[in-house]
């Protein structure tokens, strides 16, 4: 089932298709979702960018927790109460932007390198919603895969994975090797659990379609509320 809002047109009634435009209605949508008293995941990109303005505007008493630095830092630049993930067991909501949405709801993620804590943070949330402009829907899903590995044993582990590469970018934040899969994606589900049975592979960055509870899509100057699938 699939809601079409229309949340605004650009000056003098004209459509806008920008991207950045469809991120940034996208995130508007998804921060009017957040309600006091919330705990709320933040994802990180430049979708979630708009996502922390949107939030901060709102001033709403929540307790934010961050998926990366960059997150963390811009989100209390902006006032909002943002604090570590320790001590606190769930989320009522995570919002998160992703690379490539499948037709059947499957998500590639981990483009700015922040999958593990984003995947980490989607499964403590009771809602996980994702936000992104209509580029990101994809027909078939494509690599490379967004992998973090541990630095022990970096070489047997990338043997093993068979045609992946390391990425040029600095170490997690948890100190993970990060690096991409260029393999055969053929069916997600199959990747994902082959990738998962590896020793040394940290996280991948395939999220499943029973892990998201809304996707919301930024189109023209609409934004489209989808399930998994639709
Ligand atoms: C980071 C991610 C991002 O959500 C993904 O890369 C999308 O980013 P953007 O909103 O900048 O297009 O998975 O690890």
């Amino acid at each position: 089932m699939e809601d079409t809002v229309e949340i605004g047109c650009g000056t003098d009634g004209v459509q806008v298709t920008d991207i950045e435009t469809e991120k940034r209605l996208a995130a508007e949508a998804a921060a009017e979702l957040v309600e006091a008293g919330m705990t709320v995941g933040l994802g990180t990109g430049s979708t979630v960018a708009y996502l922390l303005g949107a939030l901060a505007r709102r001033k709403l008493d929540i307790t934010c927790v961050a998926t990366s630095p960059a997150t963390f830092d811009t989100a209390r630049s902006l006032g909002l109460d943002v604090r570590g993930f320790t001590g606190i067991d769930h989320l009522d909501v995570t919002i998160d932007g992703a690379d490539q949405v499948g037709p059947a709801g499957w998500l590639v993620k981990g483009g700015g390198g922040a999958h593990t804590r984003e995947k980490i943070a989607a499964a403590a949330a009771e809602r996980y919603v994702v936000i992104v402009s209509s580029n990101k829907l994809v027909d078939a899903l494509a690599v490379p895969v967004p992998l973090e590995l541990l630095a022990f044993g970096l070489d047997a582990t990338l043997r093993a994975l068979g045609d992946a590469r390391l990425t040029d970018a600095p170490v997690s934040p948890d100190g993970g090797v990060l690096a991409g899969y260029f393999g055969p994606l053929g069916d997600p589900g199959e990747l994902a659990m082959r990738l998962s049975a590896i020793p040394g592979v940290v996280e991948h960055g395939l999220f499943s379609p029973a892990m998201v509870s809304n996707i919301l899509v930024g189109q023209g100057s609409r934004v489209h509320r989808r399930r998994p699938g639709d």
